[in-house]
């Protein structure tokens, strides 16, 4: 079997084998459901991306896959971090990423949030004026500068899932185009604050270029407004990310991300005699290849399509239900087999929507194969849940051909965590 771009993956006796360790049997060991993430694949992907952007910072974006071994490896590699919360904080800081290379993001952010990030020392992107002046006083309470800077809206519409897209006029996210200049012009009156940068991000998982060049002008445009009209120079252009990857067909690469943004950049920075830094927060690219999730089929039944039971569902990767994405479906332990049946992959949760894959070719399945759900290291164990009374899966992290547990599977007792029985129910 040729797994083409997914050079990690491998075949050894039928059965499914990643950075050399085959599946079945790490399956057979740990039970399934099951993450498996490949070390060296999270560490290349972060060094490809990286080498594609010499001079820029590049800053993991924590929300994709926050467990503290990702963050840690990443940290060894010299990422920085964008986190969207204080737990992403606590977690980007404990796995020793350096707070100065951390950017704090957030829509809705608590006091609490602001205090931490004060406490902290990282900057802060600020996403509305309401939150500049809590910052603001926040940290002049705390006799501290933070250093920020404010996520703007470019209004770029990049063809995404319209859930995953950010920088349309009518997101959520950022300051309106047209309220950019009065921002900056507030908060240079503040104290607590030092302007230091601006950024964006436009959505995720773009597969064309593009809105990327659109973005970078438009970033572009601000940073000359800004100079011009505000004698700003700021230290950091954050273009946030959402390079998507290829989880069927092709996705531009960090190279191809690189050739349209940064002739932008360099053309714009040289003409208007700045040295800003560039950031990038890649999330997916990162680690969303460097993961497959592993499940056991408990059924296979024909109705109106033939349906594949399997002890994953949308518990345990969102993805297909939320936004129908699509995802590779593997029986792990029949490689080799010829496709010649048609299934339909469905999760064990009550509910008409939990199914993974629709009407995917693969070799005659039974019960107690091996399925392996190809891309889901990014928003994978992230978006899990523990609805329909499901504790979540173990993960296995492969490095070199060895495989280490870095999560425990849940416990019964781990779904009533927090929970008690008042009283009178005693
Ligand atoms: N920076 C900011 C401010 C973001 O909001 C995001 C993602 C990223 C960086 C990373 O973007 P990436 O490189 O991963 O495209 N759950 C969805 C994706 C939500 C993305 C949210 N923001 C999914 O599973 O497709």
């Amino acid at each position: 079997m040729d797994f083409g771009r997914r050079d990690h993956l491998g075949a050894k006796n039928g059965h499914l084998t990643i950075d050399g360790a085959d599946v079945v049997d790490l399956a057979r060991q740990h039970g399934t459901p099951l993450y498996v993430i490949d070390e060296g694949r999270i560490r290349n992907n972060y060094r490809r991306f990286a080498a594609a952007f010499p001079d820029a910072d590049v800053y993991y974006a924590v929300k994709a896959n926050g467990h503290i071994a990702v963050l840690r490896m990443l940290a060894q590699e010299g990422a920085g971090a964008d986190v969207f919360s204080d737990g992403e904080l606590y977690a980007a800081l404990l796995a020793g990423i350096p707070p100065e290379r951390i950017l704090f993001n957030g829509n809705s952010k608590t006091d609490a949030e602001l205090r931490m990030a004060c406490e902290t020392n990282v900057r802060v992107s600020v996403d509305s004026l309401d939150e500049l002046r809590a910052l603001a006083r926040i940290a002049s309470e705390a006799n501290k500068e933070v250093e920020i800077a404010f996520r703007v809206n470019p209004d770029v519409s990049p063809a995404t899932h319209p859930k995953i897209a950010t920088g349309l006029v009518q997101s959520k996210f950022g300051i309106p185009h047209h309220q950019v200049l009065a921002s900056y012009v507030e908060a240079l009156s503040l104290e607590g604050v030092r302007l230091a940068g601006i950024h964006c991000h436009i959505g995720s998982q773009i597969l064309e270029l593009s809105p990327f060049a659109e973005m970078m002008t438009r970033m572009m445009d601000l940073v000359e407004a800004l100079k011009n009209e505000l004698k700003l120079e700021l230290d950091f252009i954050d273009i946030g990310s959402g390079l998507g990857i290829p989880y069927a067909g092709t996705a531009p690469t960090p190279i191809d991300l690189a050739n349209t943004v940064l002739p932008i950049f360099n053309a714009r920075s040289r003409a208007l005699d700045i040295r800003s830094k560039l950031i990038l927060e890649p999330g997916r690219y990162i680690v969303g290849d460097a993961a497959i999730l592993l499940c056991t089929v408990n059924t296979v039944k024909e109705a109106h399509s033939t349906f594949v039971g399997v002890d994953a569902g949308f518990n345990l990767l969102l993805r297909p239900t939320l936004y129908e994405s699509w995802h590779e479906v593997i029986v792990a332990n029949k490689l080799g087999k010829t496709s010649d049946h048609v299934y339909t992959i469905a999760g064990p949760i009550c509910e008409s929507g939990d199914i993974l894959a629709r009407d995917r070719r693969l070799p005659r399945v039974e019960k107690g194969d091996l399925i392996a759900i190809l891309d889901a290291g990014a928003y994978g164990f992230a978006m899990s849940s523990q609805y329909n009374g499901r504790p979540r899966a173990s993960e296995v992290l492969v490095n070199k051909g060895e495989a280490e547990i870095i999560r425990r599977r849940e416990s019964y007792g781990d779904l009533l965590t927090g929970q008690n029985i008042p009283p009178h129910l005693l």
